[in-house]
């Protein structure tokens, strides 16, 4: 197949990519480098350094053997995407061009609504581009398990949900309330493209994916081919966190009571997972929703198995709760349904427990580099904190 990667140069598009051309397709990356600069906005960077495109794509080639193409460029400008489609005539896009961090979208109205203009333009642009260019192009979009919420109902694996309101029953699309405004653009993205499905029947797969951790695939197997890895208040995750932490010996510093329950997945098993999603697309004008995730956790139960991995290493850490940035249930009820990955024969191969030893171990490598920018850990956004909007 012939696959665009919108977002190629990110923490998943880059070791997605990497998966794409060793499974024999032809990639076509697209990517503004909007991460990296939005990183180093907040005083932070990659803790494992990544080289710049054109190198990445050279050592895929010294590597691998793999022939990489590459458009610069923004997805919000339609007559790019439109231009690329045009030119590429992909069999599927991958869209992850997207600002996907939520406390960078909570910082205040400039952040709020570039993320809100950045996702849902390029999304949209996406639609008219498919449909403009050649229909049958199956869009594959990454959206996010926090469109959900943590809802006190089974999160289904579907589109729509049927409801009886007052007696009366009806299909309504499945209640969705997200936590920032970075999910909430997921949320619009989904509507929207339910709506491109209805009216134009355009192919979708929409994406809910859970947090992804790791540092490896198969295919990293080499430094020069390292793909991002985020631990800044504002673009790392919580796993990434309390292993970047862990190394700094620092307490992990777990938000809240630390009940938040998650579904989460390696770097190796979400590759895996996009390419049996991208392989085997839904039938021509189908709108597929899937779940993607392998494990549920809450907060505690990572800084457990972080703080455990770490003491194997020798390196002692600490719990700490600090007081939740967010606003989020941090105790509640969490149960998604996932059945559309079993069904296209996706196993997971790894638990967290399995590779937390691995990523700590590479970023031990780049304790001096961390060290620089320790001071970015700590919570700098409060949802709760209104920020002033005044220009006066
Ligand atoms: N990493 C996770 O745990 C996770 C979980 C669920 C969903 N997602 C979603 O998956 C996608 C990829 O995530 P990621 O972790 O690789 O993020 P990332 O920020 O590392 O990658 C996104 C890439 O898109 C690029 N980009 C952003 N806006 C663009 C634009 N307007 N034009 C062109 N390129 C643009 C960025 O420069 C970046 O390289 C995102 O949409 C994210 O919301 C990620």
């Amino acid at each position: 197949m012939k696959i665009v990667v919108l977002g190629a140069d990110g923490y998943l598009g880059w070791p997605l990519s990497l998966r794409l051309m060793a499974r024999g397709h032809d990639v076509v990356g697209v990517d503004n480098f909007a991460t990296r600069k939005a990183v180093k906005e907040v005083g932070s960077d990659s803790a494992i350094p990544i080289l710049s495109m054109p190198d990445r794509i050279k050592a895929a080639k010294e590597i691998h053997g793999f022939k990489m193409k590459f458009h610069e460029g923004d997805v919000t400008k339609y007559e790019l995407l439109h231009k690329v489609l045009k030119e590429e005539k992909p069999d599927a896009v991958v869209h992850f061009a997207e600002q996907r961090s939520a406390p960078y979208s909570m910082i205040d109205v400039k952040h709020a609504a570039y993320t809100l203009s950045n996702n849902i333009v390029g999304s949209v642009n996406l639609i008219y581009a498919i449909m403009a260019v050649d229909p049958n192009i199956a869009s594959v979009k990454m959206g996010t398990m926090g469109e959900f919420g943590t809802p006190n109902f089974d999160i289904p694996e579907s589109a729509f949900v049927d409801v009886e309101i007052n007696g009366r029953k009806d299909r309504i699309t499945t209640p969705k309330f997200a936590g920032s405004w970075y999910h909430w653009t997921k949320v619009h993205d989904t509507n929207n493209l339910l709506f491109a499905n209805k009216v134009w029947g355009i192919t979708a797969t929409d994406i809910m994916q859970g947090p992804v951790y790791g540092t490896r695939t198969k295919e990293i197997t080499d430094e020069r081919l390292h793909t991002r890895f985020d631990f800044d208040q504002a673009w790392g995750t919580v796993v990434n966190r309390f292993c970047v932490e862990s190394v700094l010996g620092m307490p992990l510093t777990a938000y809240g009571k630390g009940g938040q329950i998650r579904g989460y997945l390696s770097l190796e098993d979400s590759v895996t997972a996009l390419s049996l999603l991208i392989e085997n697309p839904p039938k021509k004008g189908e709108y597929r929703v899937a779940n993607q995730f392998v494990e549920l956790l809450s907060v505690n139960n990572i800084a457990s198995l972080v703080q455990k991995t770490a003491k194997g290493l020798g390196i002692n850490v600490e719990i700490s709760h600090v007081d939740n940035p967010r606003v989020e249930a941090d105790t509640h009820y969490y149960n998604p349904e996932i059945k559309v990955l079993p069904s296209l024969g996706f196993h997971p191969s790894l638990k967290m427990a399995d590779i937390l030893g691995q990523v700590i171990g590479d970023l031990m490598r780049y304790k001096s580099r961390m060290e620089k920018f320790k001071g970015s850990i700590m919570p700098q956004t409060r949802w709760r904190d209104h920020p002033s909007a005044d220009t006066s």
